[in-house]
């Protein structure tokens, strides 16, 4: 799984297309949709469209929980949005009814058995609903995606994730972050770099993987660059002194 994944929600139609044909040539490899994001085909005619092949890229989606009973016709109408025959991850979007969803873990795992997607997890679960999962099947989900950016940070959670084998994935870490606090300038300024990519870096020091979103290529790029970014671990514990919980 790629460690830097490019986001579409809320793009649609042709924007997103074409921001999913920039990302693929800024060099992104994963593409995050939803059924829930409408975009699902818009992101098929991209895949349809770029000379990246198949097995190169890395497509995740995810269920909303109103589908809970029609698990599988959901992941259908995705593989046919999408034009593949395999999703490389499929999440339960939220925890059904705030329940843990294990009927619906079941049937996740029955679709991956029989090669839908190539690894399950969940979105927006507590810890506590992942092991109700894990106490009912036996399997953890294999990623968690949440919103986690610094202020969102949370040790603790991180290392629950850690010690049961589950990727951390962070989705809207730019958009939860309160970018004017002077410690992205000062870090940005000493890597000189954005303070976009900062955060990014921020995440990938944790070992949390990123799904970030921008409609523009300069951007798009920049993210990327974060990758070459090296915290110090005085940098990084002074951006992890910005959590809020
Ligand atoms: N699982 C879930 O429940 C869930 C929830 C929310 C999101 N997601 C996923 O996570 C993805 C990312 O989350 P997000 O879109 O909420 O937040 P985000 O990626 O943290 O932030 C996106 C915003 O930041 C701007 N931006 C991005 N890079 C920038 C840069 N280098 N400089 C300046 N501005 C920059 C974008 O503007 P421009 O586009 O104008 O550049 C956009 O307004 C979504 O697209 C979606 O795939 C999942």
């Amino acid at each position: 799984m790629p460690l830097i994944g490019f986001g579409t929600h809320p793009m649609r139609g042709d924007e997103a297309t074409e921001a999913v044909l920039t990302a693929l040539a800024a060099g992104y490899r994963l593409v995050d949709t939803a059924t829930r994001y409408r975009n699902e085909e818009a992101v098929g005619a991209a895949l349809a469209r770029t000379d990246v092949p198949r097995a190169e890229l890395f497509v995740t989606t995810k269920m909303p929980p109103d589908r809970v009973g029609l698990e599988r016709r959901t992941l259908e109408e995705s593989l046919t949005a999408l034009g593949t025959d395999y999703v490389d991850l499929w999440l339960i979007h939220w925890p059904p009814g705030g329940y843990p969803g294990v009927t619906s873990w079941r049937e996740f795992r029955r679709a991956r058995d029989e090669g839908l997607a190539r690894a399950i997890g969940v979105s927006n679960y507590p810890v506590e609903l992942i092991d109700a999962l894990h106490d009912a099947t036996g399997e953890y989900p294999a990623v968690n995606q949440r919103q986690w950016g610094p202020g969102d940070y949370d040790a603790d959670f991180a290392d629950a994730h850690r010690r049961r084998g589950i990727v951390l994935s962070a989705h809207s870490p730019l958009r939860s972050t309160d970018l004017s606090h002077p410690v992205f300038a000062e870090t940005a300024g000493r890597h000189g770099c954005g303070v976009h990519e900062v955060v990014v870096a921020w995440n990938l020091h944790h070992g949390v993987a990123v799904t970030v979103k921008s409609a523009h290529r300069d951007r798009m790029e920049r993210n990327l660059s974060a990758a070459g970014v090296t915290l110090s671990p005085e940098e990084i514990a002074r951006i992890n002194a910005l959590a809020t919980g």
